[in-house]
């Protein structure tokens, strides 16, 4: 089969198209053959092994060669003790301690796998996992949002930024977006109430509150964090810089509780079984997936590239060749 396959740590150009066996599943595996892949922001950390976080499992070249974490796509064979799917079902899930999406096929745990729901696309399915679950996470299950609060999301503009605005939103919550300049109006169409350019104003010097602050980019100290919090407030670290993880674990606790806010880091619960709730939002038409791209497999350094560097608004998505 084809996959798209790197071995160092780097820019685009160390991926490759290469030929690679199609792997057997094992007993408690199933074998997707792929339709859809979508990129997520820990695709391209992955991919450049930056933050230092991304490099769990292989220090100094990637542990997975094959990158790609929320696929969707049809069984194709099942291993021996795998007894949920039959071949030919639809499913979907986020494979992300594995990796192994850019490829035409892949063995995912069956335990990982969810069907994808009646009128959902293989794009929107795939679409889902990671950054719907953050959103869902970030937002109602730990962010607890509550009509009339003021949110503010860092990196609003990304994937799982796309579904929060929209979430918080549901909830009426007042959301604030901070991105790049190119993302400003895509972050108003999603609902955000206010946007900044993070390149022009810093939003943890501009004198403003928030009642929940949810980090996809975290650059901050914890003390700007902390500053930036409504008594009462929470602060959620999704992604971000090293030295900024480092200061949310080690001091977050205490800073915030002194303060009587909550500064801690999110670690999300991945697995598209968990998705229900935002699943049904988007079946009901209550949140919309935005596709900015769609990209060919063998397209993958594209793709990755056009994330990378901050362009895609929504979901870019590799689709079977
Ligand atoms: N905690 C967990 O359990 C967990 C689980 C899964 C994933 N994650 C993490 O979740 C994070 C977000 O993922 P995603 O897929 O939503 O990423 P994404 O689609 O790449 O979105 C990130 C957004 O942040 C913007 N950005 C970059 N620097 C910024 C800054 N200084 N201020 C404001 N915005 C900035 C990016 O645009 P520009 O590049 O143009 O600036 C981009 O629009 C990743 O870091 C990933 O590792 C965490």
């Amino acid at each position: 089969m084809k996959a798209i396959s790197y071995t160092r740590y780097g820019p685009p150009e160390v991926l490759r198209l290469t030929d690679v066996e199609v792997p057997t599943p094992r007993a408690a595996e199933v074998l997707v053959k792929v339709r859809a892949v979508s990129l997520n922001g820990s695709d391209w950390e992955t991919l450049r092994g930056k933050p230092l976080y991304s490099r769990v499992g292989g220090p100094f070249r990637p542990r997975h060669h094959i990158l790609g974490s929320d696929i969707a796509g049809q069984v194709e064979a099942v291993g021996r003790d795998a007894t949920r799917f039959q071949p030919g079902e639809e499913v979907f899930a986020d494979i992300l301690s594995q990796m192994g999406g850019f490829a035409e096929y892949v063995c995912v745990p069956e335990t990982a796998l969810a069907r994808i729901p009646t009128g959902m696309t293989y794009e929107e399915a795939a679409a889902l996992p990671q950054a719907g679950a953050i959103a869902l996470q970030g937002i109602q299950e730990k962010g607890h949002v509550q009509p009339g609060q003021q949110i503010l999301i860092n990196g609003a503009g990304g994937g799982s930024g796309m579904y929060a605005v929209q979430l918080a939103k549901l909830h009426g919550a007042e959301v604030t977006g901070v991105d790049n300049a190119e993302k400003l109006a895509f972050m108003r169409s999603l609902g955000a109430d206010h946007v900044i350019d993070y390149a022009r104003e810093n939003f943890t010097t501009n004198g403003r509150a928030y009642d929940l602050i949810l980090d996809l980019t975290a650059h901050h100290s914890v003390f700007a964090y902390q500053r930036s919090l409504t008594p009462g407030g929470r602060y959620l670290y999704v992604g971000g810089s090293m030295a900024t993880l480092l200061q949310i674990l080690l001091m977050g606790p205490l800073t915030g509780r002194t303060a009587n806010k909550k500064i801690r880091l999110l670690a999300v619960r991945l697995g598209a079984q968990h998705l229900a709730p935002i699943v049904e939002l988007c079946q009901a038409g209550k949140i919309t997936t935005v596709i900015d791209r769609r990209y060919r497999l063998s397209e993958v350094p594209e793709a990755l590239r056009y994330l990378g560097e901050g362009h895609a608004k929504g979901k870019v998505v590799v689709t079977a060749e």
